[in-house]
């Protein structure tokens, strides 16, 4: 008998958060035979086919806590960085119930941009030079010192949609300025990685940590990267362009030194680290680091896991992952594309009826903003569905993901049609370390 869950005693989770992350993590939740009860609170329109949903102040802890009391779960899994950067599993652990999930001080390597870099710097972990600015004049100095790509970044919380990557100086500095113009807010000014990025998820204990597969986000709302950032329109896993031994160099080069760095501190991280990286002519660096599963980056990633989940959290939660057997993944790929409304990333239309005609086989439509209105299920975000296939080849998955998406009626909805496109083609290369930038 492992520790952790392996020895099938029948568990009640609580799965807190409303997308589609919260809806691919109690899917995989719900395959778990160890699993005898699932609940996504507040969950949405999606999640109630797999898990009992509740209403939930998903931003309070207290309440988090409470819920977690009254329904009497063996286990809380913390979906966003919101309640966990305010301490959603520090409340459920002071009333003694396991929770995967990082507490309040630990979820500051996503918080703060700027604790990130200097956690970084102490761990010596590669990532960009940086400049942490309170005021406008110092944004523009830290600005006036590099090149061209600029990358300004706000220091704190921002769906996704807090950094500015631009060549234009102006452009640059009125967005540092502008999120300045908040009380207390600070930015971050970094030079520009180039090379493609990586998301690699980890789940940890606080001391061993165990890589996922490697996935790729798409952030930018429109084909071939243009328009604003967003929260994700779109990922694949695994990565075949990658480089063998690239997990491996990133577990020692960033992530064991890392969950060091804050178990030194006596902020012991547990949860999931998120590195953001970015594979540069100079090896991986690290763009930014996540509290919790990327959203769209677990949709795939979760998709692809065949290790029972709800085990794998809670050994994360009691400690016990050095003990853990590896990860077993389904052969093949995965590919995810997210279906957004009108107007995502800036003011979404909501109200508009969702319609999912036959889908095919391996094809599973999670929800994000969606909810049931006098019957119907309507768009109630931006991110409004998330498609995601498995197949036998990255090509096979992304061809079912798009018939998936094709299936989907949402008035003014849309989709990037490139998701894993070029990675299919074979266009996208690492820099041999080395080379010029
Ligand atoms: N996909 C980016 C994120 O989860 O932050």
């Amino acid at each position: 008998m492992l520790p952790g869950l392996s020895n099938l005693v029948p568990v009640k989770v609580l799965v807190v958060g409303p997308g589609a992350r919260e809806h691919a993590l109690s899917l995989a939740l719900s395959r778990d035979p160890a699993v005898s009860h699932l609940i996504c609170a507040p969950g949405n329109a999606g999640t109630t086919d797999v898990a009992e949903a509740m209403p939930l102040d998903a931003a309070d802890p207290a309440a988090v806590a409470a819920l977690a009391v009254a329904e009497s779960v063996d286990l809380v899994v913390v979906g966003p960085e919101g309640p966990l950067v305010a301490g959603a599993a520090d409340a459920v652990r002071a009333v003694g119930i396991p929770v995967f999930g990082p507490s309040a001080a630990a979820a500051q390597l996503e918080g703060s941009k700027s604790f990130a870099k200097e956690v970084m710097a102490a761990a010596g972990v590669p990532t960009a030079a940086s400049d942490t600015c309170v005021t406008g004049d110092e944004a523009a100095a830290a600005l006036a010192a590099r090149q061209p790509p600029y990358v300004v970044k706000a220091d704190g919380l921002a769906a996704g949609k807090g950094v500015l990557v631009t060549d234009d100086v102006v452009a640059a500095e009125n967005f540092a300025r502008d999120v300045l113009s908040a009380t207390g807010a600070r930015v971050v000014i970094e030079d520009f990685l180039d090379g493609p990025e990586v998301s690699l998820l980890a789940v940890t204990d606080g001391t061993t940590i165990v890589p996922l597969l490697p996935a790729q986000d798409h952030k930018r709302v429109g084909d071939d990267d243009t328009g604003p950032n967003t929260g994700g329109m779109g990922a694949y896993a695994p990565l075949p362009w990658l480089p063998a031994g690239t997990v491996d160099l990133v577990q020692k080069t960033v992530l064991q030194p890392v969950i060091d760095e804050m178990a030194r501190r006596g902020t012991p991280f547990s949860g999931v680290l998120y590195a953001g990286l970015a594979m540069t002519s100079r090896g991986p660096s690290v763009v930014e680091f996540n509290c919790r599963f990327g959203d769209p980056e677990a949709q795939v990633v979760l998709a692809l896991l065949k290790t029972p989940l709800a085990g794998l959290l809670m050994a994360c939660a009691d400690g016990t992952l050095a003990v853990q057997p590896p990860l077993e993944w389904q052969p093949g790929s995965a590919v995810t594309v997210v279906v957004a409304a009108e107007g995502y990333p800036g003011t979404p239309a909501a109200g508009d009826q969702v319609v999912v005609g036959d889908l095919p086989a391996e094809v599973a439509v999670l929800h994000a903003g969606t909810s049931v209105v006098a019957g119907d299920v309507v768009t109630s975000g931006g991110r409004v569905l998330s498609v995601t296939a498995t197949g036998s080849s990255l090509a096979a998955a992304r061809t079912k993901a798009y018939e998936g998406v094709d299936a989907v009626r949402i008035r003014g909805g849309f989709s990037r049609r490139d998701i894993a496109a070029k990675a299919v083609r074979g266009e996208i290369s690492v820099p041999s370390q080395g080379s010029e930038p």
